[in-house]
């Protein structure tokens, strides 16, 4: 099938890559244009593990092209992906749509065919309705269907969530999409994906109501992290008691700093937000953005105590500051509270992360970015194990750091407290007493 997929963000350049590799023809558009010049040249401007090697892989077989002419992108197109950005409106709590109704515009003009419309953006609900409304501008009913497909995603596992999706959710109004797209996803669907058709609204609510639900379950977790810690008992004991429940299930049950990323933050707030229009108050959602919010302030009181409240002048290094493994976003990540609000209080900090150097750093006074995990432990007071990257998971404290009063603040509980405390070291974790 020939697919056009608009934007080379996150999701329409691991999506447009994928499917290119299931045998599809796949134009990648954007209107950044040295974005497009390095991707023709097999340069990805994201850190996605393995996505480099399936671009080259395609970009050689022809079947991936990329492009910064819109128009005639969607004329030599049948099916079309619309993956641009959806970001929280300045000043308030509504997703942005100006990018994917600029889209639409655009698309009206280019409509030579019938074409299938799709939204993989995450997009509030009745958004498919507005695009609809206008491209019935300027082209029939039949010309063309606009349909709800979203993706589901991870970051630094999304070739493997693609390929080995938990489900595949079509939101369409009209028979004939609906077994267009369902032959698109066939290669997935005779591997054992589950392929779910609905309406297109119910697509769209399926994505917030989903991410929504991820990021209550982590709040869920943190939140009696806290109550552990008061009362002596392993969180990780709880999550794993809890978790062998297939009603409740065990993923997204570890505790940690608060969640992050470019998508849960947002999409919490877009869901409570539609959800005020139509006046229906999701007070679980809400409260669950508060309690994150309050999260970094929480666990950064946890740090002052380690330090018995002698923050000035302490040497802290930050192991990790994307939001999570295997990624280099640092959207949303607790870090950025955290980092700068220690700074502010005299702290000398340094961090490492594989990703490398964050130009969100570069105005915070003492704060240094270093090559090594051995540079990072240096002549530290403590440590914080901020982000979980296989790399900081077997590490010889003892052989980094030549303090003798070794002080460890492990935020995403990668070691044993039994261990830690056998080579002296003082271990401090979250929700494990
Ligand atoms: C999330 C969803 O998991 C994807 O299904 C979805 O497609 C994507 O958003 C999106 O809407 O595009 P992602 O933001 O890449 O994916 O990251 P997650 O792996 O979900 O992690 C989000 C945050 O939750 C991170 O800060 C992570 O550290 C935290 N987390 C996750 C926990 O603190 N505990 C857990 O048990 C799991």
């Amino acid at each position: 099938m020939k697919l056009c997929m608009i934007g080379t963000g996150y999701v329409g350049l691991v999506s447009g890559v994928c499917f290119s590799d299931l045998g599809n023809q796949v134009i990648c558009v954007d209107k950044d244009d040295k974005k497009i010049n390095d991707l023709q040249n097999g340069i990805i401007p994201i850190y996605e593990p393995g996505l480099d090697e399936l671009v080259k892989k395609n970009i050689n077989n022809k079947r991936l092209n990329f492009s910064n002419n819109l128009k005639d992108s969607i004329k030599k197109s049948d099916i079309i992906f619309i993956c641009v950005g959806t970001p929280t409106k300045r000043g308030g709590n509504n997703a942005d749509l100006s990018q994917i109704y600029g889209v639409a515009k655009e698309l009206s003009k280019s409509i030579n065919k019938y074409k299938i419309i799709i939204t993989k953006s995450t997009v509030p609900v009745m958004t498919g309705d507005g695009i609809e409304k206008i491209l019935l501008k300027f082209n029939s009913k039949n010309k063309f269907a606009v349909i709800s497909n979203p993706e589901f995603l991870r970051e630094g596992e999304a070739i493997r969530d693609f390929i080995y999706p938990d489900r595949i959710v079509v939101g369409s109004n009209d028979k004939k999409s609906a077994r267009i797209l369902k032959n698109l996803y066939l290669p997935l669907i005779t591997k054992g994906a589950k392929y779910i058709n609905t309406s297109r609204r119910a697509a769209e609510l399926i994505k917030y109501a989903s991410n929504a639900f991820l990021a209550t379950k982590i709040t869920f977790i943190n939140e009696l992290a806290n109550l552990c810690e008061k009362i002596n008992i392993n969180i990780d004991d709880i999550s794993i008691g809890m978790g062998l429940d297939q009603r409740i299930g065990s993923r997204f049950l570890r505790a940690g700093p608060a969640y992050g990323g470019s998508c849960f933050p947002k999409d919490t707030k877009a869901i409570t937000s539609t959800a005020d229009k139509f006046a229906t108050n999701l007070s679980v959602i809400k409260s669950v953005i508060k309690s994150n919010k309050n999260r970094s302030t929480l666990l950064l009181k946890r740090v002052y105590k380690i330090l018995n409240n002698k923050v000035r002048k302490k040497k802290i290094s930050f192991l990790g500051v994307t939001f999570k493994a295997n990624t280099d976003d640092m959207r949303d990540s607790s870090s950025l509270t955290m980092i700068p609000t220690l700074s502010k209080k005299g702290a000398i900090i340094s961090y490492f992360d594989p990703t490398g150097y964050k130009k969100e750093f570069k105005k915070i006074k003492n704060v240094n970015y270093v090559k090594s995990i051995s540079k990072c432990l240096d002549k530290t007071d403590l440590v914080i194990i901020h982000t979980e990257w296989n790399d900081f998971k077997s590490l010889d404290f003892n052989r980094f750091i030549k303090n003798k009063k070794i002080k460890v603040f492990d935020m995403r509980n990668l070691y044993s407290p039994h261990k830690m405390i056998n080579k002296k070291i003082k271990y401090y974790s979250v929700g494990r007493g």
